[in-house]
């Protein structure tokens, strides 16, 4: 007997396909997705590739979800995979139960309910009885093909109008209750919705969930959303995320917004990757669907008192969840703006221009968390660095807590009246106990001590980077083996901007990518990582672009991915060079990969020698 989909659904969503796959596969990110060598299929180069919710091969064509995915590669049986997810989720599996089976089918059939409902509503709107409502939207700046891609509509007056539509389609009135459209009254099943302009939900893979509705004019409630229904989660669902999950893939900044209105404005505006939860505010479950899409989404908050206090609330929900792949960028809007009312008086650019002013997480929480306290007494002080110390606690990342511990401490205690350099201020790192205690002192590096892979990793990703800064001729070329690269995470939008900028740009001259990037407010940022990569990159003045790509090859065979790639290659050689020791061309083969090998471990750039 099948389990209800709503479990499975549930199942899906507390376990994240990448971290279950990424167990046994090495997977590095892919621009927006991961990519990693076929776990079915024998190879060397990776054409496995993980989504938000399946993967697929492109080498063998296996795919599936992450249910599959545990049948595949440990051979167990359906129930089996389930039964091991659901252990590791915390979930218990639901006995199938006869009722549980009729249950399954009533919710299959609910959202048929729904779907005829929204059919309705458009005819409504579109017809004679909708036209205020349609000039309601009209009159909001949306565009015709706008309203029908959001299949917006019109409830009625009420009064048992839909009932008296759907009676004709054998659906009855206990069934809209079900669906969430019609509520029991004192005399009978009265209806969810009247006079309203209706905006469908839909779940994140487009099935038809529930609706909102807007009141035209001042009246309240200016918004009721659907109830909680067998198909309907507020905690779990955001709207547009069925239209934004695509674009997003393709490339569109993932933005939460406040409002219905805003994500359609959004939209209608280019900006295709938005949503917004359901007049709630943003929970657990909304920020694992975000971050399965995008590693640093942007949150967007009204610029007033409302607003920041929900961004908030957003920036510490966030942190118990952080992680070097999962963070948050912030917008606040100019106070009494949201998207809609910003993108109706400036258009396109002006939400542009507000974009490119999100900030990290991590530059702005101090400010956020100095909102309100008091600090001019000790008490007060005292207490607010305690807050601090407790947001960056709540980072279940060790070594992220103590990035944020030390940046929140440094900003906490900006002067440094011992006089002594800012690189020997104290560290403060989490001892096993979990506690914060002062770093011992700097020990003196002893002379050819074992090299920070991670650092020179980041070294070098940075320094390729400062390559196609210099020559974004070579930007195409690059482009996805440079999507397999590990950046800082600091880095990252400015990698992003590249790939945004070798897809849309016409000539790809250092000027137009410089206008590119300032257009995003990166400008500076790419700057600064010229100046600071350059005593390592040096090219000659006047340098060829064949010259530059030589360098950025170098760098890319040093990766961390590239090592096992080397020692396959190195072995190869060596068993060619044993088989015939006098075969110059062998041995030189063998000294380089051995000479690679040796510089990937070490610290080298791989520019020293050119
Ligand atoms: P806002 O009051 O900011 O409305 O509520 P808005 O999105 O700007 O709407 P317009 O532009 O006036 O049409 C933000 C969101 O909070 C929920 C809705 O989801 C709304 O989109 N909300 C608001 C409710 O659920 N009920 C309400 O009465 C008001
Ligand atoms: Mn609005």
């Amino acid at each position: 007997m099948a389990l209800p989909a709503n479990f499975l659904d549930e199942l899906r969503a507390r376990t994240p396909i990448a971290a279950v796959i990424g167990r046994s596969v090495k997977l590095t990110r892919s621009s927006r997705d991961w990519k990693g060598c076929c776990p079915f299929h024998g190879e060397k180069t990776p054409s496995f590739y993980v989504y938000d919710d399946h993967y697929h091969c492109f080498g063998c064509g296996e795919h599936g979800d992450v249910i599959t995915f545990v049948m595949k590669s440990t051979g167990a049986a359906f129930m089996e995979a389930v039964e091991d997810l659901a252990a590791q989720a915390g979930l218990d599996v639901p006995k199938p139960t006869p009722q549980a089976a009729e249950a399954e089918a009533r919710r299959a059939g609910l959202a048929e309910v729904l779907e005829a409902a929204c059919k309705e509503y458009q005819l409504w709107l579109w017809g004679e009885v909708g036209r205020p409502a349609l000039d309601y939207l009209r009159g909001r700046g949306l565009a015709d093909d706008t309203i029908r891609r959001f299949q917006l509509g019109w409830s009625g007056e009420g009064r048992g109008a839909l009932a008296a539509a759907l009676r004709g389609q054998n659906i009855k009135p206990d069934q809209l209750i079900e669906a969430g459209l019609m509520k029991q009254g004192e005399r009978g099943p009265v209806d969810m919705f009247f006079s309203r302009v209706m905006f469908p939900i839909r779940d994140r893979r487009g099935g038809l969930i529930s609706f909102g509705g807007r009141i035209m004019g001042d009246g309240q409630p200016k918004y009721v959303n659907g109830p909680e229904t067998a198909l309907f989660s507020k905690r779990r669902s955001l709207y547009g995320l069925n239209l934004a999950r695509d674009a997003v893939r393709k490339g569109a900044a993932m933005i939460i917004a406040e409002g219905y209105m805003d994500v359609i404005a959004l939209s209608q505006a280019g900006f295709t990757g938005a949503v917004a939860p359901l007049g709630t505010a943003l929970t657990e479950e909304h920020l694992e669907e975000i971050w399965k899409l995008s590693p640093e989404p942007v949150i967007c908050f009204d610029g007033d008192g409302a607003g920041q206090r929900a961004a908030l609330k957003t920036a510490e929900l966030a942190l118990t969840q952080l992680s070097p792949e999962k963070s948050l960028k912030f917008l606040s809007l100019p106070p009494k703006d949201d998207p809609d009312s910003l993108i109706k008086r400036g258009g396109r650019q002006a939400f542009e221009a507000e974009l490119a002013k999100a900030r990290p997480l991590s530059a702005v929480l101090f400010d956020m968390l100095k909102l309100g306290q008091n600090l001019s007494t000790p008490e007060g002080r005292a207490q607010f660095w305690e807050r601090l110390a407790a947001a960056a606690n709540s980072i279940p990342n060790k070594v992220l807590s103590t990035e944020y511990y030390n940046l929140l401490k440094n900003q906490y205690n900006p002067k440094d009246k011992s006089g002594r350099a800012k690189s020997e201020r104290s560290q403060w790192i989490k001892n096993s106990q979990g506690r914060f205690v002062p770093a011992p002192p700097p020990v003196p590096i002893p002379p050819r001590t074992a090299p920070d892979v991670e650092a020179a990793q980041f070294r070098r990703a940075r320094l390729m980077l400062s390559v196609l800064l210099a020559f974004p001729t070579l930007l195409p070329d690059v482009d996805e083996a440079y999507s397999h690269v590990r950046l800082p995470v600091a880095d990252e939008p400015l990698r992003q901007a590249l790939h945004g900028f070798v897809s849309r740009a016409k000539t790809l001259d250092t000027s137009s990518l410089f206008t590119h990037l300032d257009s995003l407010g990166l400008g500076g940022q790419a700057r600064a990582l010229q100046e600071q990569t350059r005593a390592e990159f040096r090219l000659a003045p006047g340098a060829s672009p064949a010259e530059a790509a030589r360098n950025w090859w170098s760098l890319y065979e040093l990766m961390d991915f590239s090592i096992d790639m080397l020692r396959t290659q190195r072995d190869e050689a060596q068993a060619l060079w044993l088989a015939n020791p006098d075969d110059r061309a062998a041995c030189d083969r063998l000294m380089r990969y051995n000479e690679l090998l040796t510089r990937a471990r070490s610290g080298a750039t791989g520019l020293e020698e050119i």
